[in-house]
């Protein structure tokens, strides 16, 4: 028995790269799944993929899974909430939404144009909003109505939201923003029977597949970029047995599970008065030298 029995998820951007690989592998789990998949390019030209959320929905099916597909555009405000009606609708539950679902328009920061900018920020900030937005209102009315709520929220964040990346400043907001909503939603949504998450994760997918890095499966090695590898950590986070596990931001390679520590305050200065501009410098320089370096920022010289 998978350790996602009786338990439905929404997933978002699943007809392609790690989507997929998350709703086939929550279905290998027993989870029932609303597939959604705007069927878009890796740098979101409309038409691209039409037909992958159902082509997902009927692999789950041929593997003796239940799944639904949904074609809508994630950052649609409505979008959403019919994701939310179709899972009940289908499976008469909802206990997980799994924001994936996104795009990239790379450009260094002085030639993005303000429509890269706000494609990129609308289906990944928007896109995480609209969904997880409809379904903890849906969990909420669920919870004062005194039945038992045991929800998830997956959010995807990224290394270049974590760290910057040279030539995404737009996704990287984007994800940088993601990873601070998933700690707000966290504390919000607790005691409601919510949790909130997020995943940076590092897979081969059309979205990676830019020749910046290698993510070739080698030879006789174990296959460090496979999609497939991020599927386990979601499935556990859909599951009960991730109950109280919340706030936590997660970046996974190959079989390797980290847990990001996010901004800290270190080391400080106190002069215990005002201080003047004047000394400043002296200050700034002291304590940049004296911090832990931070992690570069990916693609840096
Ligand atoms: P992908 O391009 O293979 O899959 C993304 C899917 O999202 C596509 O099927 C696309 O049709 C769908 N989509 C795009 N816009 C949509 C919209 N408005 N509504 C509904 N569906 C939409 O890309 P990949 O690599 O699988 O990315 C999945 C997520 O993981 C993204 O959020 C990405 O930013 C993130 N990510 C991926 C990394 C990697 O190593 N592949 C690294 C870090 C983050």
């Amino acid at each position: 028995m998978g350790i996602c029995e009786g338990r439905v998820a929404i997933v978002t951007g699943a007809g392609n790269g790690l989507g997929k690989a998350y709703a086939l592998g929550l279905a290998a789990q027993g989870c029932k799944v609303v597939v959604n998949d705007l069927g878009v390019g890796a740098h979101g030209e409309e038409g691209a993929t039409r037909g992958a959320a159902e082509q997902v929905v009927d692999e789950i099916k041929a593997m003796g899974g239940q799944a639904v597909a949904n074609t809508d555009d994630v950052a649609e405000w409505d979008s959403g909430k019919r994701m939310v009606e179709q899972a009940l609708d289908s499976f008469g539950a909802l206990h997980a939404v799994v924001n994936n679902a996104g795009f990239v328009r790379d450009r260094m920061f002085f030639t993005c144009s303000p429509e890269e900018w706000d494609a990129v920020i609308r289906v990944h900030l928007r896109g995480h909003f609209c969904t997880s937005r409809h379904a903890a209102e849906y969990w909420r009315a669920q919870s004062k109505a005194g039945n038992p709520v045991d929800a998830r929220i997956i959010n995807t964040t990224s290394g270049a939201g974590l760290q910057g990346s040279v030539g995404q400043s737009a996704y990287s907001t984007a994800k940088g923003g993601i990873a601070t909503l998933t700690l707000v939603q966290a504390a919000e949504l607790g005691r409601l029977g919510i949790t909130a998450n997020a995943l940076a994760p590092n897979a081969r997918t059309r979205m990676t597949n830019t020749g910046a890095f290698d993510m070739e499966a080698k030879e006789g090695e174990f296959d460090l970029f496979a999609p497939e590898n991020m599927a386990p950590l979601v499935a556990y986070l859909v599951s009960e047995q991730s109950k109280g596990v919340t706030g936590q931001v997660f970046e996974l390679k190959g079989g390797q599970v980290f847990l990001s520590q996010g901004w800290t305050d270190s080391p400080a200065f106190d002069k215990g008065a005002r201080l003047e501009a004047s000394e400043m410098d002296a200050i700034v320089r002291k304590l940049i030298e004296t911090r832990e370096p931070a992690k570069p920022v990916y693609g840096a010289a």
